[in-house]
């Protein structure tokens, strides 16, 4: 399996200018690094623009809603988001949980919709300081994965953001990371098998700089990164995406 690089943009840049530019400058080392699979998730807004539709780019987007179609002013649905060509959708990011009241049961809702339409959910979770991680772990992927298949469960890519770690600064150690990865490959196969937890792609997010990335993904085991704020600087995201390939 590739590595798997996504880029979450966040609330930025503010100018499709400013958009085009960041990803003028680091298009050629997507393309160079042919062993990492990578994946940007800009704002709704510049999901259409030609730039992105290549085939050695993932677009991804940073949401989708719950709901289908129909009555519901400023949102986004999965097929609008398949229709341009979105492979990869956030799902439960610890933001949209904090600030937009996104409890487990709307983000189960999000997941099913995402994998009915064969999309690949980035299914985030992670605790909070002062949380009891085991406990709030399995309760974000038990109560977030309920009602999805063993066949479905395989789409699904897992994002470890411990939510200290989110933008701060304070990274997780490689043992941290490594100890958690062991705790949600146990929750996962008590809620499928031994087997599906072998097979679920599970990623790191927080603090990722090019200085612990190779860290990250060569001591830890994991899959792939979700980057924020490294990944809107041009310079460190083609160091973390060299790092990875
Ligand atoms: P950060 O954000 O890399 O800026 O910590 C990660 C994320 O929110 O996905």
């Amino acid at each position: 399996m590739k590595n798997i690089i996504i880029a979450n943009w966040k609330l930025n840049p503010a100018t499709l200018k400013e958009a085009k530019q960041l990803f003028d400058a680091v298009k050629k080392d997507i393309k160079k690094n042919k062993n990492v699979q990578v994946v940007i998730c800009p704002p709704f807004v510049y999901v259409p623009c030609s730039m992105f539709h290549v085939s050695w780019l993932a677009l991804g987007a940073q949401n989708v809603s719950s709901e289908e179609k129909g009555a519901f002013t400023g949102e986004v649905s999965v097929d609008q988001l398949k229709d341009l060509g979105v492979e990869y959708v956030i799902v439960g990011h610890s933001e949209r949980r904090k600030y937009f009241g996104e409890t487990n049961e709307i983000i189960n809702k999000k997941l099913q919709r995402v994998l009915a339409v064969a999309l690949h959910p980035i299914f985030c979770i992670g605790e909070n300081t002062g949380e009891d991680k085991q406990e709030v772990l399995k309760q974000q992927l038990t109560e977030g994965l309920k009602n999805i298949s063993e066949n479905d469960v395989k789409n699904v890519v897992i994002a470890y953001e411990p939510v200290w770690a989110i933008g701060t600064g304070n990274s997780c150690s490689v043992d941290q990371l490594m100890a958690s990865v062991v705790l949600i490959k146990n929750i996962i196969s008590k809620l499928y098998t031994q087997e599906i937890a072998d097979q679920v792609a599970i990623l790191y997010g927080g603090s990722v700089t090019s200085k612990n990335s190779g860290d990250y993904l060569f001591g830890a085991g994991i899959n792939g990164l979700l980057v924020g704020g490294a990944s809107l600087k041009a310079e460190e995201f083609i160091n973390i995406i060299t790092s990875a390939n």
